[in-house]
Parts: C-alpha cells; structure tokens; sequence
C-alpha cells in the first residue's frame, strides 16, 4: 500500500516536472485548432507557469474531466492553501454577462487576473505571470503569430477567455429530445423535465434559458449569519437586498460536477434536491431567503428521482466516463 503511495507521488512529481511550457498533456476533451488565439488559450490553461510556484494550472481547480470544475468542496491552490467558495464548471459561459458567485467580474477577459493573483489559489502578481510567458521563447512565438505582438496583459486574458468560450456543451440526451429524438431520454427524465417547469417544483423560474440560468443573484437560503457566513453579492453591492444571493449557476453538465453549491456543501444531486424540497431542515434560521422557496415542495421520492434523472440528461457526451 504504502509503496504503491511512494511510486504515484513519483509518478505525479515526474508529470509535473517533465510539464513543458506551451505544451499540452493528453486527453483534453475540447482539443483546439493549432496556431489558433482558442489554442494559445488551451496551452496556457493547462500551464502552472501561471502560479507563483509553477505547480498550479487552471485545470488543477478547473479539471476537464469533472466538466472542468472541482472535486473538492473547497479547492486547494498554491503551498496547500484553501480558499473558501467551491470552483464551478468553466463550460457554457461564453453567454454570460457576469462571473464568479458575486459577479465581481463583467467579462471572461475581465475574470482572468482574479485567479491568478489571487494568494490561496496561483499567487503570482498579474504583470509578473505577462512576465514569465513573455520569457518562454515557444509563447512569445506562439502569441507573435497569433496578435502579431508579445504577451501582455490584454493579450495573455484575451487567449484565456478565447479558450473558455470553446467550452460550450450541447451533445447532450437533452439537447437530442429536444431536437425530435423522443427515446433520447427515459420516461422519468421526461416527467422530471415537466416538474422542473411546473410551479410545483420552481427550478425553472431562476433556472431557464438554454443553459438553465436567468443570470440573476438570488438567494435560496444558505445564508444564516453564522455558520453559513458568505453573504454572496451583498460582498460587491454593498446593498442589503443582496444578503445571500449568489448568482444562479447554469446546470448543464451539473452531473459530473459535485459538490455542489458556493461552498461546495452537497455531494450529490440528491442531496440538493432534498435541500429544495425543504430548506429550513437544513438551515433552520436562514437570512432574506427567496419567497419562492418559503414553504416545502412536498416532493414525493419518485419525483425527487424524476428531477435526478433530468438533470443527468444535461451532461455532454465528452463528460460521460464517469
Ligand atoms: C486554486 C483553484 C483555482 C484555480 C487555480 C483557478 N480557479 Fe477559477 N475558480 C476557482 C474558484 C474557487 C472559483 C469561484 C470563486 C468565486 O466565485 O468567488 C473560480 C471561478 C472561476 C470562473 C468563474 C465561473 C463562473 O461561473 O462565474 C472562471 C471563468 C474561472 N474560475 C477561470 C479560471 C482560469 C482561466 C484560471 C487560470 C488562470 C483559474 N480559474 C484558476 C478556483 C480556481
Ligand atoms: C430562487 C431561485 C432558485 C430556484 C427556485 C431554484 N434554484 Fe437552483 N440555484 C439557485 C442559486 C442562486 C444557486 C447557487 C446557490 C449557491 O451557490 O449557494 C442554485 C444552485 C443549484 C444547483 C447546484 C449547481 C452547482 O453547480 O453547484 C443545482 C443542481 C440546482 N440549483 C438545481 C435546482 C433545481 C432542481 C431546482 C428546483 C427544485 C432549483 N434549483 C430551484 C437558484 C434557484
């Protein structure tokens, strides 16, 4: 047991080592076209050169297999530092109008310095990690060809957030029923799609549109003050009304993205699904909750089922291994 430890840590020191700039592991399920400003993006998300400590990379937190979220609740970045929100899927954001749970940033060019600088996650100041891709003779070439000028500091997020709008999803079961394939998805899914429409369930009045969110903060009570003290928007807008909203997330490819929520406190879809059925059993004295969710959904064990396996039917074929 203990050897078998010894050898993976080797293993994995080895990988990280013989890690070169500008070059791509195996397997990256949205492979990108060479020489392109979206492969440039690929090639520096999956660098740690971007990491004070050269050892962290955006897929560290933003794993590709996991629809390109984390596994963790919370994940660890640089010298095993912690933060506090859990990493979200990267995929389908190319539509909207805001990032992060707050919504700190306005585009996906304006997002890229946050992660990076950011001391429990890369660590590195943002002119110095322009700095270290600029010394790289195979970027400085590739980002040449591609803006005709070296890395700076509009260039290095513009190639980032390129590569994340590649990450649009929709091989999905759902996608096929939807387009006319009525075997695409099973009896239960089809009825768990009606109840997540319906006023019974209520999931699509914050959850709609095609990647099954309104882009909107809103608070679904987990928020106490106490235990559960992320206060959300309220952090950025200083406004009281924000207390505890987060901004609603999109769901596809929800399945193989867990845990779940800002803080990463449900480890499966059940678990969620339980919470929205009755909210106050979980967090009995929540803050400025949603008047949607005030009362039980009263949700038979086939129904919470039903929702599961809708869900399950939003997940890309590229995301189905696990
Ligand atoms: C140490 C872990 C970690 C690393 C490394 C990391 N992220 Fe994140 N990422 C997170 C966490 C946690 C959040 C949520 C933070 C929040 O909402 O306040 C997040 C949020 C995001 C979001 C917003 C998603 C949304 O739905 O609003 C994007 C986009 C993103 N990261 C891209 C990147 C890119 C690009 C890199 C590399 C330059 C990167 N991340 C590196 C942990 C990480
Ligand atoms: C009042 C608006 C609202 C309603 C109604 C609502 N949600 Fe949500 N949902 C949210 C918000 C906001 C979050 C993020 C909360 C957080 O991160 O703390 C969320 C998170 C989730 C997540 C976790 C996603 C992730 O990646 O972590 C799932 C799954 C989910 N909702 C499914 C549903 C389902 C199914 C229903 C119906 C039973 C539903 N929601 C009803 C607003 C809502």
């Amino acid at each position: 047991m203990k050897k078998v430890a010894i050898l993976s840590a080797a293993v994995l020191c080895i990988l990280s080592v013989a890690f070169i700039s500008g070059t791509l592991p195996a397997g990256s399920p949205f492979a990108t076209k060479d020489g392109t400003q979206e492969h440039l993006g690929e090639l520096l998300f999956f660098d740690p050169i971007l990491s004070a400590t050269r050892t962290i990379s955006c897929a560290s937190c933003h794993i590709p297999a996991f629809g390109f979220a984390d596994t963790s609740a919370v994940s660890t970045g640089i010298h095993g530092r912690k933060g506090t929100r859990n990493a979200p899927s990267c995929t389908n954001l190319a539509e909207r109008p805001y990032f992060f749970y707050d919504g700190r940033a306005a585009t996906l060019p304006d997002q890229i310095h946050f992660p990076i600088e950011n001391k429990d996650e890369m660590g590195l100041p943002y002119a110095e990690a322009v700095a270290r891709v600029s010394a790289s003779k195979t970027y400085l070439a590739r980002f040449k060809k591609v803006y005709g000028a070296p890395p700076n500091g509009k260039n290095l997020a513009q190639a980032l957030a390129a590569y994340m709008t590649t990450l649009e999803t929709s091989n999905t079961p759902f996608d096929r029923f939807m387009n006319g394939d009525s075997t695409a998805i099973s009896v239960s899914a089809q009825r768990g799609r009606e109840l997540f429409m319906s006023p019974r369930a209520k999931c699509f009045d914050c959850h709609f549109s095609p990647d099954f969110t309104g882009d909107e903060f809103r608070n679904i009570g987990l928020f106490d003050g106490q235990r559960l003290n992320d206060s959300g928007r309220f952090t950025i807008s200083k406004d009281m009304n924000d207390i505890g909203k987060f901004k609603v997330p999109g769901l596809r490819n929800v399945a193989v993205t867990a845990p779940y929520m800002h803080n990463g406190m449900f480890r499966t879809l059940r678990q969620v699904l339980n919470y929205y059925n009755d909210p106050f059993k979980t967090v009995p004295h929540p803050i400025n909750t949603d008047s949607l969710l005030l009362q039980p959904l009263n949700l038979t064990e086939t129904e919470i089922t039903d929702l599961e396996n809708f869900l399950i039917t939003l997940s890309d074929d590229r995301f189905k291994k696990h």
